[in-house]
């Protein structure tokens, strides 16, 4: 199972052995997969409708696409869904902890190429990446920016063969961003993040349930009367605190950004800087997107017992090196719950080892709010396949945007209403407005 490089020439031909040339843990668990798979597909009605309509029109005939994202069912089903509209689907892990080993059996068994094992170390998880760009994609979806960056940094001679691709998250796009103004960003991404139907809502309520979720079944402890430290109050922070006031807890908001800082404040949450807030927290969750937000000097005046955590895409938000620095023992007392014992006898504990909380210790998302961001995924990747786009980033276009709202709306059985020709008249003029 754990082949080498991937010749092209193998790839290309149909008949190419999908299980020899996937990397993962143990194909005999796919049975389990197949089950996780089918559970999340039956809320998914977005990607279903999607899948038939793939299925007809064959979007993506002959194309080869690389999906790199948290391998769990739902993002199972959305490589399928690609795969249904004619596409050669290989995946790859955007997080060594997120991976579920039964679910990339199951994919390997239904044909996708897999590159991915949870718990992969550095070296492994880079491996297979650079596996992943063996398959030569023509099309890319990216989650935080790691497959298009090493595309650019250690295989540029590839980047000409890409059409376009999506990226999946706020972190991967400030990463797009940054290579578009030094001008080395080579094919068109469209920022799936930056539509309105998907961080209002995956942002927002599914980190808002999913970490709360990730929380409560690693540590398997309350939180009603607890203090809560929110640390970034963006629309991930935003959700985070929402979920933690309606489980009773206090919440306290951190924040670099005034009007951020202002905006938790008027919601009704109390805003102070991370220097106070480290006194008070009995949770910390980080969701900034940024790094060295809980460092040494916080740790110091930490409670005994403070439970860390972080919903941030990279492992960087909570100091790792400064908590090792500072402990003088480290040990696992519950599966994703390390210890950290200080010379004064203090512990703080430290969940899923600084990764993502809600993936490396849950399931991630539910799978209804993820039926809207990976519909937007599969809407994206058709049309930078299909319109002459610029290399930039693209912001998905207004009308994806609304077609995948209403969709969920038809789904949950909502109609709303229309606006008549008079008022989409009166709204679109400035002589009379009496
Ligand atoms: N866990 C998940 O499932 C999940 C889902 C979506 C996004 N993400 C990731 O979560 C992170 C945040 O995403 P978002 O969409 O909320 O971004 P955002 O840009 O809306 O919000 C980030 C906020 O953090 C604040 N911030 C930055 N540095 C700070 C610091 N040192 N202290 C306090 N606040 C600080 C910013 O001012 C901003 O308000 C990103 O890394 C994103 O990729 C995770």
């Amino acid at each position: 199972m754990k082949g080498g490089a991937v010749p092209l020439s193998q790839i290309a031909d149909k008949e190419a052995n999908v299980r020899e040339i996937s990397r993962i843990r143990n194909y005999e668990l796919y049975r389990d997969g197949l089950k996780k798979i089918s559970w999340v597909k039956e809320h998914m009605p977005l990607l279903r409708s999607l899948e038939e309509q793939f299925r007809k029109e064959q979007p993506f005939a002959g194309k080869r696409v690389v999906i790199c994202l948290h391998l769990e069912a739902k993002t199972a089903y959305l490589a399928k869904v690609v795969q249904a509209g004619g596409a050669k689907v290989a995946v790859v892990a955007s997080n060594p902890l997120s991976t579920q080993d039964d679910v990339v059996a199951a994919l390997v068994h239904d044909g996708i190429y897999a590159f991915a094992w949870h718990g992969a170390s550095a070296t492994e998880y880079n491996e297979h990446i650079q596996a992943a760009l063996d398959f030569h994609p023509e099309l890319v979806i990216d989650d935080g920016g790691d497959l298009v960056s090493t595309l650019h940094r250690e295989r540029k001679e590839q980047v000409a063969e890409i059409k376009g691709g999506c990226e999946e998250t706020t972190t991967g796009i400030l990463r797009l961003r940054a290579m578009e103004e030094e001008g080395v960003l080579g094919f068109p991404m469209i920022a799936v993040n930056d539509a309105y139907s998907k961080y209002l809502f995956d942002n927002r309520y599914g980190t808002g349930q999913s970490v709360w979720d990730g929380i409560m079944r690693t540590t398997n402890l309350v939180v009603a009367g607890k203090t809560v430290v929110v640390v970034g109050y963006g629309w991930c922070g935003k959700g985070v605190a929402l979920r933690a006031a309606a489980l009773g807890a206090k919440v306290i908001v951190t924040e670099v950004d005034p009007i951020k800082a202002l905006e938790a404040l008027m919601d009704g949450y109390s805003v102070m800087p991370i220097r106070e807030a480290a006194k008070l927290g009995d949770f910390f969750i980080t969701v900034t997107g940024d790094k060295n937000c809980i460092v040494g000097e916080h740790f110091d005046v930490m409670k005994d017992g403070a439970l860390l955590a972080n919903a941030g895409h990279f492992d960087v938000e909570i100091s790792i090196p400064d908590l090792r620095a500072k402990a003088v023992s480290v040990q696992t007392v519950r599966k994703n719950v390390e210890e950290y014992t200080f010379a004064d006898g203090r512990k703080v504990y430290l969940l899923a080892e600084g990764r993502l909380v809600n993936l490396a210790a849950g399931d991630g998302h539910p799978a209804e709010v993820m039926d809207m961001t990976f519909a937007l995924q599969a809407l994206a990747l058709r049309y930078v396949n299909e319109e002459p786009l610029s290399a930039g980033v693209h912001r998905l276009p207004q009308a994806l945007d609304e077609r995948v709202a209403r969709m969920r709306l038809a789904a949950s059985g909502v109609e709303i209403d229309e606006l008549t020709e008079e008022q989409r008249a009166y709204l679109a003029s400035w002589r009379s407005h009496g």
